[in-house]
């Protein structure tokens, strides 16, 4: 089984994800550093050499290139496409939850290296999660709401075992 973490930037896929991966002995992938390293860039000069678009592609193509693999935990970027994984049995797709407000305090703090966060309004940030989240809702086989919790990542990941379970 793989299981695939959505949701947000800011929400905490790669942390709680990584301490999942651990719990299962998963191997962890974050889409964000496979892609990096198969692109030889890190993310933001991806944006500003070739576009988000191609960055897109990248994403794409990762999800071709993990479709058929086992027993791993993906943490997908927040503007993932998660189509490739939807409908298999073999994959659960976890839309990890949080109110806005505190993704925004979190994603205001200093800069994170995320070109879609860094410099934007909270306006822009809003904007962008009413958008996305939608599909996150409607992409997802769990939903782990974290929304208005100060939860540690050890006790989310607790519960989302016992969700996957
Ligand atoms: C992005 C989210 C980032 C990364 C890239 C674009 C987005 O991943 O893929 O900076 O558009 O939401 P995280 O959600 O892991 O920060």
């Amino acid at each position: 089984m793989n299981i695939v973490l959505t949701g947000f930037m800011g929400v905490g896929k790669s942390t709680i994800g990584q301490l999942l991966a651990k719990e299962l002995g998963y191997g962890f992938i974050d889409t964000d550093i496979y892609i990096e390293e198969n692109a030889g860039k890190k993310i933001p000069e991806i944006f500003e050499t070739e576009g988000e678009e191609a960055f897109r592609e990248y994403e794409w193509e990762t999800a071709q290139d993990l479709r058929f693999a086992d027993n791993l935990v993906i943490a997908a970027g927040g503007g993932f496409e998660v189509k490739p994984f939807k409908n298999d049995e073999h994959i659960k797709i976890v839309y990890i939850k949080r109110d806005i407000g505190s993704i925004i305090r979190k994603l205001s703090e200093r800069e994170t290296g995320r070109p879609n966060a860094d410099g934007k309004s909270q306006e822009e940030l809003m904007e962008l999660f009413r958008r996305r989240e939608p599909g996150y809702e409607s992409g997802a086989d769990i939903v782990l709401d974290l929304s208005n919790s100060e939860i540690s990542p050890e006790d989310a990941c607790k519960n989302l075992i016992s969700l996957i379970k």
